[in-house]
């Protein structure tokens, strides 16, 4: 059997899971020939929340890091994480922004896109990997790998299978919370690849202690590539380390041949850089900790719940918060816990205790109920569909959730003209995610928030504690009122329950 190959992430993943993805282009590019040198298959360098973290805190056009690293290591293919329809944010834009931003991506020299929907709905993709094949680059369709009832290794292969038919060049299973366990991990491989003819990527994180025994196992079975990382940008809540994984397949015959020296002069590298990003990082995410297969959900996830519920003054509900996950995702068709599902469903667990099940539903929550974001895996719970539709005055949707957008490039266009802006496809595609951003970092004006540098993920969501006002007599009748705001999809959420009399 063929040596497996290893993918590098310490430009993407790697500093997205464990340094708020705040490794700016200056910090990676003495590391990017070295990664270059070293015969991986494949150097994740883009997409995901890298975009955001370019725009928001880092003052950086993210097109010229790709430049920049295409002509620092031109060997290797390039992956970027491509959110499907929603490119790199967290809602659907219309066809004609997806297309005009793979074109882009494409022209400056984007190798390789997985492309993934937190739904699975494959209706999602196509969009992206239609438009991925026509420039004539590598499709890796991706499958969220999560658990539930829904989530069988029949209904993920069932999805390879399409994949394929959708004409990906590969499969990437994606276990973003890092909760796939070797066993699963060996059987999910062995049945895809004697139902496919395509290459197929294991995508793991080692949150919980898994991630290289998964590997091993998936490597057994016959997986052609899996992802790596370089310490300390790697392990924990990151991908398991290169060197790491290298003496895990020490006299194996399927374990490829990476030259240490190299690998060495990386991690003293990134050594540096971990240390230059320490504002960032955090013992929580170094550690393993098996908390994630109790709660399986995303390492991430649990952080910046803690922050949240500390922020809204409910830190001792984390328990009855984080229990609450499952009874949401139930309810809501078993969606897997990825961005942007995993701030939504988390938003609303804390909803539910906080005022109580289902008493309010937040916006995003109804608009997966009312099947905006797609078609979720299982069945959405009828009576929290009701309730969707009665709090929302909308009905559900059953079409794929683009096909009711208008074009957008063009109004996108005019928006940056009329702001002074150029109206390449680059800025129009960055504008229509990230309006204010790409203005100032264009006009170069700083952002608050690239002052500001807050110790926070760039994918993660932010929830403001309010005073609550005080109860206005409205008829002598509110006892009481409660609010909280939000921020899910960069949108300000306000949430106000108030108590009637009697
Ligand atoms: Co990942």
């Amino acid at each position: 059997m063929k040596p497996v190959t290893f993918n590098n992430t310490v430009l993407r993943d790697g500093h997205q899971s464990l340094a708020a993805t705040r490794m700016s282009t200056a910090q990676m590019l003495p590391a990017a020939p070295i990664l270059d040198e070293i015969g991986f298959s494949g150097l994740e360098t883009w997409g995901g929340a890298t975009i955001d973290s370019c725009l928001r805190y880092l003052g950086e056009n993210p097109f010229d890091r790709l430049r920049a690293l295409k002509k620092a290591a031109p060997k290797t293919p390039q992956i970027m994480l491509l959110r499907g329809q929603n490119i790199v944010q967290y809602t659907s834009f219309p066809d004609d922004v997806v297309e005009a931003f793979v074109r882009a991506d494409a022209a400056a020299g984007q190798d390789v896109f997985r492309i993934f929907d937190a739904l699975n709905d494959t209706r999602n993709l196509k969009t992206c990997i239609d438009t991925v094949l026509d420039c004539k680059k590598h499709a890796r369709g991706e499958i969220c790998y999560t658990t539930s009832p829904v989530h069988t290794i029949e209904a993920f292969v069932k999805m390879g299978v399409e994949l394929e038919k959708m004409g990906c060049h590969s499969i990437g299973i994606k276990d973003m919370s890092g909760i796939i366990t070797p066993k699963i991990a060996y059987d999910l491989v062995k049945e895809l690849k004697s139902k496919v003819g395509i290459p197929i990527v294991l995508h793991t994180h080692d949150t919980a202690g898994l991630g290289a025994a998964a590997y091993l196992a998936a490597i057994e079975a016959g997986v052609d590539t899996v992802e790596t990382s370089i310490v300390p940008f790697a392990n924990g809540t990151g991908q398991p380390d290169t060197v790491r994984m290298l003496a895990l397949l020490e006299g194996h015959p399927r374990r490829p041949d990476y030259d240490p020296a190299k690998l060495q002069q990386l991690r003293l590298h990134f050594e540096d850089v971990y240390q230059q990003l320490s504002k960032f990082t955090s013992p929580a995410n170094e550690r393993v900790d098996s908390d994630i297969l109790v709660f399986q959900v995303p390492g991430g996830m649990l952080s910046n719940f803690r922050n949240q519920l500390a922020e809204q003054g409910m830190a001792d509900k984390f328990d009855e918060v984080v229990r609450e996950i499952p009874v949401v995702r139930e309810a809501l068709g078993w969606i897997p816990l990825v961005t942007p599902t995993s701030q939504i469903v988390g938003t609303q667990a804390m909803m539910n205790i906080k005022f109580g099940r289902w008493k309010v539903i937040c916006q995003p929550a109804q608009d997966i109920a009312l099947g905006k974001y797609g078609k979720a895996p299982g069945p959405i719970n009828p009576e929290i569909l009701a309730k969707a539709e009665q709090q929302s005055g909308k009905k559900a949707v059953t079409c794929r959730p683009a096909d009711l957008l208008e074009p957008g490039l063009e109004g996108y266009r005019k928006q940056c003209a009329e702001k002074g802006l150029p109206t390449t496809d680059e800025i129009a595609v960055l504008f229509a995610m990230f309006p204010q951003q790409v203005e100032a970092l264009v006009k170069g004006v700083p952002t608050a928030e690239s002052q500001a540098a807050p110790a926070k993920p760039a994918s993660a969501p932010a929830a403001a504690p309010v005073p609550a006002p005080a109860p206005e007599a409205t008829n002598g009748r509110v006892l009481s009122r409660t609010s909280m705001v939000l921020n899910i999809d960069g949108q300000r959420h306000e949430v106000c329950v108030e108590k009637l009399g009697a």
